[in-house]
């Protein structure tokens, strides 16, 4: 028997058995003829005592950190209990030992504040994963990963597997691809998901699918990206957006329920895409907090409803809100208060590069219902009552107004709205808040190849309201100034995300699933009718062969975990992940290969 006990399980109850415990040398601790050793493995840290002056067979001089270690000893009580440890009232009195193996001194050390920087962590991430808090990473990772299959399970979809070797499916980012030996010259594509899989799944009767599956995407990585991650992708036939929306809710609801004990009774919130942009500058708003965006001059069409006109602003001689497109506002809570050096400081965080705007106005609504304002020169005391009024303030509030070009105030207001909620502790890491982002635009206006593109994917369907608009129109734009005019932009589709906290977790849609229509969607993508056979002529075959309806969603399940876990960083809940270059320092890859392989497969390399 290599041990009677692991490393985490024995508490006073056991004291005066014998047991044999196995693990690594967290540390050693000696005094004269006392050593104490911290014992570890998977399941916990035990103390084990060494007493030269009892048993003189004992050495524990030749012990470091991280040797493997069995030892064989009886339970006691510890005279100098550790509650911070759950086996910390015993310790194991050691009657003999053996080193099962030794270790070089490790490159870092091993505990939860560890004094090892990223990349030698990276390196060495066997070492890393034996660091208590990246262990509770993965085991919340392992208990969604369960809890998905219970649920999906429960509903009853069925894992089917998809292969990796495939033609490139373009859905926003670049293909790795893999060159083949047997097929000189040709390549095949990793998937950026299973997307075309599952459709043709539903094609083939397999009506509730889901697959807990690698996808792998040549794209910039930021904290919340890796260039192969995890998704939880489902499709289901038969259904309308109602019914995904529900079976998916259920899923995250259980999730929470299983992993985190959270009772989520509330029905998931739902805002329109044209709505999330409007009140939170932003498509994956963040609503365990407030402070929605106030516009006091529209240059968004809201759903075809001009909700201010800028009359609030306009024509005081105030050039830098007159010129502007738009003019954005935010009310802050209880911040009227604040000195001069904080407004000067959030001043100085709008214009940094980042953000990128030149400047930041205010209005203090002063409790006893004064105005004192950056821009009073320009605005009397009405129209600063009135402003405040519309940007929905109170006595006691901050108005902090940005004014500039339409996308890019848009996109720093909604920085500037996460930014104070993070500051004045709005964002609570433990408390979850979900939000269906629904109705969106069904395609998007690339300006420098001048065409379409699908803001989801090309599988999308249009709103069933939408479809002629689609059908009837030419795709073509005369110039990139008019595309916003375009019918092409007013067209929503029948796609959803659901967002936890400000993070897109998940993204799907209702699918086409009529050869015309897909014909007339690559149509409108500016591919030509070669093109759409040579890339999809396997899809539009299938839909030739009764395809029913259907629709699914994709979850990313890194970003899920991360979430659950209060981290916004995937990495640190993956076992083996890439640094921001897309490198594994480990392995030390991508790396060259040999002349003898490129030769395999004929590829020959330009001059680097
Ligand atoms: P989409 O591209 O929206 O949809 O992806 C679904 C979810 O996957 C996560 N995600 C990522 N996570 C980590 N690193 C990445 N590089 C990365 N890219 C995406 C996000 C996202 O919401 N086939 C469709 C789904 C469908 O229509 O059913 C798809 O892949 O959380």
């Amino acid at each position: 028997m290599f041990r009677s006990h692991t490393c985490g399980e024995l508490r006073l109850d056991n004291a005066g058995t014998e047991v044999t415990l196995a693990g690594w040398v967290q540390t050693v601790r000696k005094f004269g003829a006392i050593t104490f050793v911290d014992l570890r493995d998977r399941y916990g840290i035990t103390q084990l005592y060494f007493n030269e002056d009892l048993n003189p067979q004992l050495d524990a001089e030749p012990l470091g950190r991280e040797f493997v270690l069995q030892a064989t000893g009886k339970v006691i009580e510890r005279s100098n209990k550790n509650p911070n440890l759950p086996t910390g009232e015993i310790e194991i009195l050691v009657q003999s030992f053996t080193i099962l193996n030794k270790s070089a001194v490790p490159p870092f050390s091993i505990q939860d504040d560890t004094d090892g920087g990223d990349d030698v962590r990276m390196k060495y991430r066997y070492l890393d994963l034996r660091r208590n808090v990246i262990k509770k990473n993965l085991e919340l990772r392992y208990a969604v990963n369960r809890a998905t299959r219970d649920y999906l399970h429960g509903q009853g979809f069925m894992d089917i597997e998809t292969p990796f070797l495939i033609k490139s499916t373009p859905e926003g980012a670049r293909d790795f691809v893999v060159p083949s030996r047997m097929n000189e010259g040709q390549f095949y594509a990793l998937p950026q998901s299973p997307q075309t899989f599952k459709q043709l799944l539903m094609v083939s009767g397999y009506d509730r699918y889901y697959q807990i599956v690698k996808c792998f995407r040549d794209e910039d990585l930021r904290a919340d990206r890796q260039p192969e991650f995890t998704q939880i992708d489902c499709e289901m036939a038969f259904v309308e957006q109602e019914d995904i929306l529900v079976m998916f809710e259920g899923l995250i609801k259980s999730i929470f329920k299983q992993v985190k004990g959270i009772d989520y009774a509330d029905a998931v919130e739902r805002i329109t895409w044209e709505d999330a942009m409007w009140h939170y500058g932003n498509d994956k708003p963040d609503i365990r907090f407030g402070m929605k965006v106030a516009n006091l001059k529209s240059a968004f069409n809201k759903g075809g409803e001009i909700v201010a006109t800028g009359e609030l602003i306009n024509g005081a001689d105030f050039k830098v809100f007159d010129e502007a497109e738009t003019v954005l506002a935010i009310a802050v809570p209880g911040a009227a208060e604040w000195s001069r050096k904080q407004t000067d400081e959030l001043t100085e965080w709008v214009k940094r590069p980042q953000i990128g705007m030149k400047g930041l106005a205010f209005i203090k609504c002063n409790a006893d219902g004064t105005y004192k304002s950056s821009i009073d020169k320009f605005y009397s005391e009405e129209k600063l009552a009135a402003i405040a009024q519309f940007a929905n303030a109170k006595a006691g509030d901050l108005i902090l107004i940005l004014a500039g070009a339409e996308e890019r105030t848009r996109k720093a207001i909604s920085d500037l709205r996460l930014e104070l909620g993070e500051r004045m502790g709005l964002r609570k890491k433990d408390e979850f808040r979900l939000l269906w982002v629904m109705d969106f635009p069904l395609f998007e206006y690339a300006e420098e190849e001048n065409r379409w593109v699908a803001r989801h994917h090309p599988f999308t369907s249009p709103k069933p309201d939408h479809i002629q608009t689609m059908i009837m129109n030419d795709p073509f734009i005369m110039s990139a100034v008019d595309y916003l005019k375009h019918p092409y932009a007013t067209i929503k589709a029948n796609a959803y995300d659901m967002v936890l906290n400000g993070n897109e977790i998940g993204g799907g849609s209702i699918r086409i699933y009529q050869r015309e229509l897909q014909e007339k969607m690559f149509a409108a993508l500016g591919m030509t009718e070669e093109e759409a056979l040579h890339k999809f002529g396997f899809l539009l075959g299938a839909f030739e062969y009764g395809a029913p309806p259907h629709g699914g969603i994709a979850f990313g399940f890194d970003r899920l975990c991360a979430i659950l876990g209060g981290s916004e960083s995937i990495r640190d809940f993956i076992a083996f992940p890439k640094n921001n270059s897309g490198r594994d320092v480990m392995l030390d890859a991508p790396a060259t290969i040999d002349e003898k392989q490129l030769k395999e497969l004929s590829i020959r390399l330009s001059e680097l």
